[in-house]
């Protein structure tokens, strides 16, 4: 295959970039999204050429860089870039930036590219949270929402110089998921918007002494990207957060667990507000019968070592379907098999559904090297009505979202109250 070709096969990304401090994250997201296979075209706002210079973007992407709609007139590049493009991303998006999208201004080569674009557009806000918090940029968010753009909410945390508040821009990573998310399957609108989801994940630890614990291999990948998935379709999340390897996605409630008990009560106290939780979460069936206060010591004799006797821990999603009044909440629980004697990988799953009881459950096969700790998940999402959805292997973001497919049409079947009426 030729270069040209390869390049023609890549999903083609615009990058626009506005003046602000965040714009140094820019260039970490440039990378991942050219290293992970995208084709991306920098466009930047001359303000933003005080805060990154255009050689880095033109290093780093490989394309000549633009700001103004004069440069290689004779290529037409508002147009050609906006037609073309599979997505357009601004991160940094500024409040003014956000302000000339929302009332179509064309005074500069990005916002002439946000005109012509016919692709999903994500923007992705960055500013002190007093800029964020202002009427008129809540009013532009909301505008550039209703007509089908993606807009992320900031996160929270330091800004620039000693406040901190909503504003800051995303990590790349989770800006990077976004786009990908955008890229496989449009833009799914803000269909959880006033709903609450509870998600757990990660793998609980059951400590055996001062130092030591029984874990599992759970990096909680999945279930992060499950919370991303759903705050970006506008739900408000918490998540139950038991040993993430990964950081959690902006615009989250995280609720930070250790053991497997410490999860069920965070889980039951955030469940009974809640519309659907998703126990994505591998959660320790047996837990050491006794913590030893010190460290476990060994002895010179092997005959003295120590024997370590377990003990049951609560089946948390058991309880959730056993305690749940009417259809709420929706539950779906995963369930990661290897297969066995008594029965193949999908023969354990319905299994496991009939005896959990919830609504759907997320099945997975693992391994050594599979499901676990990994960017890609395939899975198959059984429904009790016995329904059935093969996902392919595809990145832990794409899987998540399309877990939310299954579920938003089942929200609005069951007779759930109307999130602000309390009406059924
Ligand atoms: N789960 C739970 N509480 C536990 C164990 C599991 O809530 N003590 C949940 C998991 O979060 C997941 C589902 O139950 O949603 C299935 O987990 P899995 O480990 O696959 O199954 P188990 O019920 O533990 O059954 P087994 O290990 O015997 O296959």
């Amino acid at each position: 295959m030729s270069t040209a070709e390869a390049a023609a096969d890549r999903p083609r990304v615009v990058l626009g970039v506005a003046g602000g401090i965040a714009a140094y994250k820019a260039a970490l997201l440039l990378r991942e999204l050219a290293e992970t296979g995208h084709d991306v075209t920098v466009v930047p706002t001359a303000a933003s050429e005080h805060f990154v210079g255009r050689a880095t973007w033109e290093a780093l992407s490989g394309h000549p860089v633009a700001t103004d709609v004069w440069s290689g007139a004779v290529d037409v590049p508002h147009v050609r870039l906006g037609r073309h493009a599979d997505l357009v991303v601004v991160a940094p998006a500024t409040a003014d930036l956000l302000a000339r999208a929302a009332h179509g201004l064309a005074d500069d080569l990005l916002t002439n590219v946000l005109l012509t674009a016919t692709c999903p557009v994500l923007l992705v806000p960055a500013m002190h949270t007093e800029m964020w918090l202002h009427p008129a940029t809540q009013d532009n968010v909301a505008l550039l929402r209703s007509r089908g753009v993606t807009v992320l909410d900031p996160a929270s945390g330091r800004l620039t110089g000693a406040d901190s508040g909503p504003g800051r821009l995303p990590e790349p990573a989770d800006i990077a998921a976004a786009c990908r998310r955008l890229l496989a399957g449009g833009s799914r609108g803000r269909d959880l918007e006033g709903r609450t989801v509870v998600v757990s994940a990660g793998g609980t630890r059951e400590p055996l002494d001062p130092v030591r614990f029984l874990g599992n291999r759970s990096s909680g990948r999945q279930g992060v990207a499950l919370a991303a998935a759903a705050a970006a379709r506008g739900a408000r999340v918490v998540l139950v957060a038991a040993h993430l390897d990964v950081p959690p996605p902006a615009a989250v409630e995280v609720v930070a667990v250790g053991t497997a008990r410490q999860l069920r009560d965070a889980v039951h106290a955030h469940a009974a507000g809640a519309d659907v939780v998703v126990m994505a979460a591998a959660v320790a069936d047996f837990r050491p019968a006794t913590r030893a206060d010190a460290k476990i010591k060994k002895t010179d004799d092997p005959g003295q070592d120590p024997v370590v006797v377990l003990q049951r821990n609560p089946d948390v999603l058991a309880e959730l379907v056993a305690d749940r009044s009417g259809a709420t909440p929706l539950l779906v629980g995963f369930a990661a098999e290897t297969g066995d004697a008594s029965g193949s990988v999908l023969e354990l799953g319905r299994a496991k559904l009939a005896r959990k009881g919830c609504d759907l459950l997320v099945l997975n096969e693992v391994g050594e090297t599979r499901g676990f700790a990994t960017p890609t998940n395939a899975v198959t999402i059984l429904g009790a009505d016995g329904g059935e959805r093969v996902v392919p292997e595809a990145a832990k973001d794409v899987v998540a979202d399309v877990v939310w497919d299954a579920v938003v049409p089942m929200l609005a079947t069951a007779v759930l109250p109307h999130p602000e009426t309390g009406a059924p």
